[in-house]
This record gives C-alpha cells, structure tokens and sequence, in this order.
C-alpha cells in the first residue's frame, strides 16, 4: 500500500496539474491503479513515477485509468425494467445520472421515457472530460448496444460506417455536464437520481458524503438507483424498495 508521504505527494501533483482532488478514493484502489501504470510504464520505484506523472502527460492517463468509464446501454435490465414500471407514475420526470460515463446510462433513460410516453429531462455528470466528450457525440460500438432489443435500435439509433449513432430527439433530452460529485451540486431536485458503480472506488467518508448530497439533491418519495454491488445505510431517509435492484425511495 502507497505510504503516507508519497500518497500526499502524488494528491498534490494531481491536484495541481487536473484539478482532481483523488481524496476521495479509496487507498487501496488508488495503490492499484498505480502499480498497474508503473507496471505499464516499467518502473518500480514511486519516486521514479511520481517524477514522471509532475513532467509528463502520463497524469492524463494516470487519472485516465483513475475514472473507470465501462458502461453500456441497458446495463443490468433488470434494473431499467424496474425503472420503467416507476416511471410510467410520472408525468413530467427530472432525472439525474451522476457518474454518467461515455453516456450509455443516460441515453437509456432517455430512451425507455420515450418508450413509455414520458415527458423527462436528464442532467448527465462525470469527472471525466473525455467521457463527456464521447457521450455528447452519441456514437457507439457494437459492444455498448449488445443489449438494446432490435426494434427500440431501429427506432432511436441511426447507423453510420462510424457505429451506432444516437438520434437527435433522444440527445435532446440529456444535458451533459463535467462535475464533480464530491463538489458542488447541481441546482433544483430530481425525482430520480443514478449513481451507479462509481461509490466502489470511494472511501467509507467520501461515500457518506455523495449520499448525503444526493440526498438533499432528492424530491421527497423521490428514488435513488445504485450498482447492483452497491448499497447504503441511511435508513432514517432512505428506505431500500428492492434489493436485487438497489433501489432506494427517500422517505423524508
Ligand atoms: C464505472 S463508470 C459507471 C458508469 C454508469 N453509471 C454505469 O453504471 O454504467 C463510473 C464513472 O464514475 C465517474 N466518477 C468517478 N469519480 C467521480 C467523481 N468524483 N465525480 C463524478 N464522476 C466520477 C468515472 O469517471 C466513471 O465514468
């Protein structure tokens, strides 16, 4: 595990040259990352690593692999079906997904809305500035629309030599933005909020306070969707609707 002095010295570094505060990673999961780009870069020594991410743009793939951007549309059905079923109570739905990565997520709210005849708006958030980029053009492999049914791809895809490209109506229902969570807020509450798989790399402290934040960020009887290895204690707000699904409703 990374010691003191040289996890002080590489927040600093990162911090100065990205903006990006790491302190809200988990130490084991940032003393991963960095054996596996000092692997990558065939160097063993911290102080040789730490050198090369003050000089180099190896602090952009350094905090790369830091925001791990796997996503894809429709991922866990399960939990999009459950989603529909809640949604169709609502007329005009806001709807936040935090940790949005390359876009899929929001998208497939997006989409199932439509589906169901659901006026809603989705604000899209990640640290990630590259992701954002991505999600904002709306093109994708195969591989992140392997699970979207035919016809729902015939409907709101069109296909392009590039990949499959989202369709105008549908990128008009999501805003895309380059937050950090464990910051500032975005304003006005939603009646849904996704924050899945991302509280996996935060430590016990951080966690606590996203969810406080995405609490307060929630309308009352509003629900709040996790990843599906995810779950929180906070029992006095938020009560868990299903748990297979990671589905909490905020009580207060
Ligand atoms: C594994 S992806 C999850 C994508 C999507 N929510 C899903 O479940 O398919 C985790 C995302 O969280 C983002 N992330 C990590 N730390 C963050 C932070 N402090 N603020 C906002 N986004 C963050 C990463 O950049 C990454 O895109």
């Amino acid at each position: 595990m990374i010691d003191e002095r040289n996890y002080t010295r590489l927040r600093s570094i990162i911090r100065s040259r990205t903006g990006i505060d790491i302190v809200c990673y988990s130490r084991s999961f940032i003393t991963r990352r960095l054996e596996f780009r000092m692997n990558a870069c065939n160097i063993k020594d911290y102080d040789d690593y730490l050198r090369l991410l003050e000089h180099s743009d190896e602090v952009k793939v350094f905090t790369a692999h830091l925001s791990i951007n796997v996503t894809e549309f429709f991922r866990d059905p399960d939990v999009f079906a459950r989603f529909a079923d809640l949604l169709k109570d609502y007329d005009n739905a806001r709807i936040w997904s935090v940790g949005c990565a390359s876009g899929e997520e929001p998208y497939t709210i997006a989409i199932i809305a439509k589906e169901n005849g659901i006026r809603c708006s989705v604000l899209a958030s990640d640290i990630n500035r590259d992701a954002i980029e991505r999600a904002k053009n709306g093109l994708y492999s195969f591989k992140s629309i392997r699970n979207v049914p035919k016809d729902t791809l015939a409907r709101y895809f069109v296909m392009t030599d590039g990949g499959y490209l989202v369709r105008r109506d549908v990128k008009d229902m999501v805003t895309f933005e380059i937050r950090d969570v464990t910051g500032s807020m975005p304003t006005g509450s939603f009646d849904f909020i996704f924050c899945r798989n991302m509280l996996i790399y935060m430590d016990a402290q951080s966690k606590e306070t996203i969810i406080g934040n995405i609490c307060n960020a929630l309308k009352r009887h509003g629900y709040l969707i996790l990843g599906k290895s995810e779950y929180v204690n906070y029992p006095a707000v938020l009560s868990c609707i299903d748990n297979k699904t990671k589905i909490y409703r905020k009580s207060v």
